[in-house]
């Protein structure tokens, strides 16, 4: 026995050290476990320290901003004004006037192209389109754009406003009667019933501050598209998953668009699908045309901004990789994640918006992505060009007095190919959301127009 433990006491001084340091290296695991666990509580309880209530319709984000600072001081970082390659925007310095009192405004696409001016002839497009820029400028931009010259509907505000309230106080808390209410109304008069650009209330609901979608047009125009998928009646804020939600707050104005009837119902054209020839060929079921070409008279459409259309035909769209992924990605601030609500082009910010999945170096990265652009850019040109000379071929067509089923035929391709090229075009990522299909559509609109010129032989 005592030979035995003594053996022991040898281990135990053997051992000692190493027990201490197991010992140590334990008790500091679990404290910094324990600790996480905190910290997670306390991520978790976020959102309750909500101290000064939110009222259902706050659009004032400076109020929402005493619960949560970080995502307003982020928001208000939207003023920034920053070109990429292919992106981004640039502050001009711009003379104030009492008509128009911004100090800078973003560059004009009409001087870097002037063959947009031929494509729009006859459309307030052709006067003024600029680059986009921040969500802090969207409202004063649309009341200063010299599109204002033609009078513009209430509809125009729906995405370049925080709206919501507006439209719950006059539709008596039927926010689909006050939308219907409200884009009807001339622009000058329904612009009064709004302060902010696209605020918090927009996307969150503020007692939960959960996602959701506010805007009646998006609520309608996912219903349509899911019914053509053979889901009735989706119903967005009780079915789409918190996933999707990261992309439809987004996909309620990053889309194209049109005005429906005399009383400029503002719809998303999703009825047969997402993609550019499935919204044309809606529109050429519907005959819906935005204008008449002043140079051949052919009864064209103009598209905007399909991000979220072209988005969903690309591989992130495809891996469930939302907009909220790479235009607010995640940001620490002390023990909390936060979501960057500083959206812009991600290539300001390629640490956090991409290499948090590609492991790949950052200039890298970049050159990827210019790579896409620069391909797509050339595409873009060429897909132009093709269009230019069947307008040049029907304006001489017509001088010649060229029979007028030729010429109809020709202008239907014009239209066609216009819409598609168009298409590629008003899309912002210049090609990066979805670089085949946007390939795919611009072949197609050469195409047409190729198919066009032959129609005048
Ligand atoms: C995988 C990352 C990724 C996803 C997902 C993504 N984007 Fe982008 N987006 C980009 C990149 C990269 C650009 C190009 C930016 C540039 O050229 O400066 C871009 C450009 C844009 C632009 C133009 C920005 C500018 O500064 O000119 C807009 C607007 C935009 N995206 C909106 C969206 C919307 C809306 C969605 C969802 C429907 C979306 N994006 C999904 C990466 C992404
Ligand atoms: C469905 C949503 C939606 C509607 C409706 C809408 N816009 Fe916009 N608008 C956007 C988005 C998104 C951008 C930024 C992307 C871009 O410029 O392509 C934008 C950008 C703009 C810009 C800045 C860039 C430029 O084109 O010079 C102006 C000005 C503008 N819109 C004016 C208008 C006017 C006028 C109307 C009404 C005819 C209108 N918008 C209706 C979503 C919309
Ligand atoms: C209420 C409509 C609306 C919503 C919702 C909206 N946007 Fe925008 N967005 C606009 C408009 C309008 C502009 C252009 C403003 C201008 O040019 O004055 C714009 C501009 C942008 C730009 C260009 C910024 C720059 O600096 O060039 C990006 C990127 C963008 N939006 C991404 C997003 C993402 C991502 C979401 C969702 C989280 C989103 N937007 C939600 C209307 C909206
Ligand atoms: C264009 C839509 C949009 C607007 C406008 C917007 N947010 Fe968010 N916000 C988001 C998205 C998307 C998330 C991520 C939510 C998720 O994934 O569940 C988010 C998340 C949040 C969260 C949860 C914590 C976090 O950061 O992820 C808070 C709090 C928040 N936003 C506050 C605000 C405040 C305050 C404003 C106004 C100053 C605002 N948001 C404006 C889209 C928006
Ligand atoms: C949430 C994860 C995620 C984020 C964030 C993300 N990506 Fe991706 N990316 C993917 C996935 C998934 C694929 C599909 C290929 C694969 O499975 O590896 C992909 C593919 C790509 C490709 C190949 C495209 C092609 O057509 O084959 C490029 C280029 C790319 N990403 C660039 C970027 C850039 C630039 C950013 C930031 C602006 C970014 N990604 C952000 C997940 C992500």
């Amino acid at each position: 026995m005592k030979l035995l433990n003594k053996e022991k006491l040898k281990k135990i001084i053997h051992y000692g050290p190493l027990l201490f340091i197991i010992a140590i290296t334990t008790t500091v695991l679990l404290v910094l476990f324990i600790i996480n666990i905190f910290e997670k509580q306390q991520e978790a309880k976020y959102y309750q320290y909500k101290i000064h209530p939110i009222a259902p319709l706050e659009d004032d984000p400076k109020l929402w901003a005493l619960d949560f600072p970080h995502q307003y001081d982020d928001y208000m970082k939207t003023v920034d004004q920053i070109r990429t390659r292919y992106g981004g925007s640039e502050a001009l310095p711009h003379t104030p006037s009492k008509a128009d009192p911004r100090q800078v405004v973003a560059q004009s696409k009409l001087e870097e192209d002037p063959r947009l001016k031929k494509m729009w002839a006859g459309y307030a497009f052709s006067k003024d389109f600029r680059e986009e820029r921040g969500h802090a400028y969207m409202l004063q931009d649309q009341l200063y754009t010299g599109r204002q010259a033609v009078p513009q509907p209430g509809s125009c505000l729906q995405c370049h406003s925080s709206i919501y309230k507006a439209m719950m106080v006059i539709g008596e808390g039927d926010v689909h009667k006050g939308f219907e209410t409200l884009n009807k109304m001339p622009y000058k008069d329904a612009v009064k019933n709004v302060e902010h650009p696209v605020s918090c209330l927009d996307c969150h609901e503020p007692s939960t501050m959960t996602l959701r979608v506010t805007r009646p047009a998006f609520i309608d125009g996912i219903r349509d598209y899911k019914e053509h998928n053979g889901i009735k009646n989706y119903d967005v804020n009780k079915m789409a998953t918190r996933l999707e939600m990261r992309t439809f707050v987004c996909a309620q104005c990053h889309v194209e668009y049109y005005f429906k009837g005399h009383d400029k119902q503002l719809t998303f054209p999703w009825k047969k699908g997402l993609k550019a020839d499935e919204i044309l060929s809606y529109y050429e079921e519907n005959k819906h045309k935005d204008w008449i070409h002043e140079i051949t008279g052919a009864p064209v459409i103009k598209a905007q901004h399909p991000e979220f259309e072209m988005w969903s035909q690309g591989i992130h769209g495809r891996s469930g990789v939302s907009c909220v992924d790479c235009h607010m990605p995640y940001k620490r601030v002390g023990a909390t994640k936060i979501s960057d609500h500083h959206i812009r082009s991600p290539l300001l910010n390629i640490n956090r918006a991409c290499q948090t999945c590609h492991n790949i170096p950052e200039n890298e990265l970049i050159e990827r992505v210019e790579q896409i652009q620069g391909r797509h850019t050339e595409m873009r040109n060429t897909t132009i060009n093709a269009l230019m000379d069947l307008i040049d071929a029907i304006a001489d067509a017509q001088k010649k007095k060229m029979a007028e089923n030729k010429i109809k035929k020709a202008q239907n391709f014009q239209r066609q190919a216009q819409f598609l090229i168009d298409f590629a075009e008003a899309e912002n990522s210049a090609g990066f959301h979805a670089p085949q299909e946007a390939a795919r559509i611009m072949v197609k609109s050469i195409d047409f127009s190729r198919q066009g010129l032959k129609a005048l032989k």
